[in-house]
């Protein structure tokens, strides 16, 4: 059993007692500190918040930027920052796979082996990946290039088998393109990924993710994401049904509402004439105006009085009702009056 490199505390931190670390003491030692900017930049995530814990996000983000994983220094440093325990912090390190809980190489490959991609080929494409970098799922060739891992669905289904690089898209990836992919990435090359930004590497794509542009303006940003593209595999089926002149029979079901229908409904302004406070007021009328019972159930959940009857003032709730305990249908206090009926046996109705 190993705790992370480079704290004798951070197994206990993160809860990471079982992960084995095979970083070498070498690469552990190249990890650049985090200073007194990555300080500055992790309050400046803060203050983009009304509540400051909420940038812990992408303050790990910012962590795996310069350190390339979610060290124990880059815990302690979010759960002083935002007085937090370190334990509450390495909870959520640890339950998003985006976090790296060991040193990640300059790429980051990881490769659809979800139900899609794996009939079309994925696990091939990470079987010859794997013997190509001699390592398995979540760890890092020798040479420090590529971290390669598999990946569930990366929703891109219609260009399966997918594999992605530092999170950008290389669609309908086979054998022989993934291995050249990842060979160009260990000479050092970039390949424009199909479609979306330019590629960075692991800590850029982090950064990025942090919060942190690395384009001058949005321009740059929006000419450089929003690149062209054919959403060819994704549109073919609404361009064939068009050739085919095929349409989608209509939707059964309740009429289409009448425009009078979907005007907005007079807004029910409180009297308070019912001994009730405007809020319980308006929280009745919006319970008493749901169109359905989905619509009702959440009325009924905001209510303030939730639970009791509504439209009833405070103090005569349930003392008025005429109706016993236990004999009003769909209330709690209803015991089942007989036992359910048997199910008939097949062949016997
Ligand atoms: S199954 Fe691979 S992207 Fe969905």
């Amino acid at each position: 059993m190993s705790s992370l490199p480079g704290s004798p505390e951070g197994a206990a931190t993160t809860g990471l007692v079982d992960t084995p670390v095979d970083a070498s003491p070498e690469t552990l030692a190249q990890l650049p500190p985090l200073t007194e900017q990555t300080r500055l930049e992790a309050r400046e995530i803060m203050a983009r918040y009304p509540q400051a814990r909420s940038a812990l996000l992408p303050m790990l983000h910012l962590v795996q930027s310069v350190q390339g994983y979610v060290s124990p220094e880059g815990v302690a440093l979010c759960a002083e920052e935002l007085g937090l325990t370190k334990a509450e912090v390495g909870a959520v390190a640890t339950f998003y796979t985006m976090y790296k809980r060991r040193p990640t190489g300059r790429h980051l490959v990881s490769v659809c082996t979800n139900t899609l991609c794996s009939v079309l080929g994925g696990q091939r494409i990470m079987d010859a990946l794997s013997a190509d970098l001699g390592v398995h799922h979540d760890e890092t060739a020798a040479d420090g290039s590529v971290t390669l891992e598999h990946a569930e669905c990366l929703a891109a289904c219609d260009y399966a088998p997918v594999v992605t690089v530092d999170y950008e898209f290389y669609d309908q990836q086979d054998v022989e393109s993934a291995r050249e992919l990842v060979a160009a990435l260990r000479r050092g090359e970039k390949p424009h990924p199909t479609r979306g930004a330019p590629l960075s590497d692991f800590r850029g794509i982090s950064r990025q993710l942090a919060g942190f542009s690395q384009w001058a303006d949005d321009g740059s940003a929006a000419a450089a994401v929003d690149a062209p593209w054919q959403a060819g595999p994704t549109l073919i089926g609404v361009h064939l049904a068009e050739e085919r002149g095929e349409t989608a029979p209509p939707m059964s079901g309740p009429a289409a509402p009448s425009a009078a229908a979907e005007e907005p409904r007079e807004t029910v302004r409180p009297s308070g004439r019912t001994g009730q406070t405007p809020g319980e007021e308006a929280a009745d009328a919006r319970v008493a105006a749901a169109d359905n019972p989905a619509e009702r159930a959440g009325a009924e959940q905001a209510h303030p009085d939730r639970g009791a009857e509504y439209g009833q003032p405070r103090g005569r709730q349930r003392a008025g009702t005429d109706t016993p305990a236990g004999t009003e249908p769909g209330t709690s206090e209803q015991g089942p009056a007989t036992s359910p009926p048997s199910p008939t046996p097949p062949g016997k109705a």
